[in-house]
């Protein structure tokens, strides 16, 4: 069995309790919108859902391999808005948690020498960081009026 620095084992569990805060929030945000009737994007917000679960799937596994036993003890409350553009706001802001956080979390593993975790926690961020420039675009459709103040990141 592998071992793993106790930040980088802090480091996976707090990355459990946000990608299952965003499985949260994305799945009631798909039923919110179908019940508002916007299939369309409610089917898009259902795949990042399915996405969240993958990362989080990842990371128990991970931790299941380090001999840990998973446990997101910081589920946060689902944060809805009145419209579209307000829940892909609200959605940003949660990617630009994950962003900070797998950032910090592959910058402290290249810092110790652990590779396997830097690599790790560098593809997620890679991930997060395409999944953030998808949400910002798609809010710069919506609100091309609000185009520069929408911050793309690739
Ligand atoms: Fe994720
Ligand atoms: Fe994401």
């Amino acid at each position: 069995m592998t071992s793993a620095h106790p930040r980088v084992l802090a480091a996976l569990g707090q990355a459990l309790s946000l990608e299952l805060t965003a499985v949260q929030q994305y799945l009631t945000h798909a039923s919110l919108l179908e019940v508002w009737g916007d299939q369309s994007s409610s089917d898009r917000f259902r795949r990042e859902t399915v996405e969240e679960m993958q990362h989080s799937e990842r990371i128990v596994k991970r931790m299941i391999a380090l001999g840990v036993a998973p446990s997101a003890s910081q589920l946060r409350p689902v944060a809805t808005a009145t419209d579209l553009p307000g829940l892909l706001e609200l959605n940003n802001l949660l990617e630009d948690q994950l962003i900070v956080h797998y950032a910090e979390a592959a910058r402290f593993c290249r810092l110790i020498g652990d590779s396997t975790h830097a690599e790790f926690f560098q593809e997620l961020l890679e991930e997060e960081q395409l999944h953030s420039g998808d949400i910002a675009r798609w809010l710069s459709e919506l609100r091309p009026h609000l185009q520069s103040q929408v911050r793309a990141r690739f």
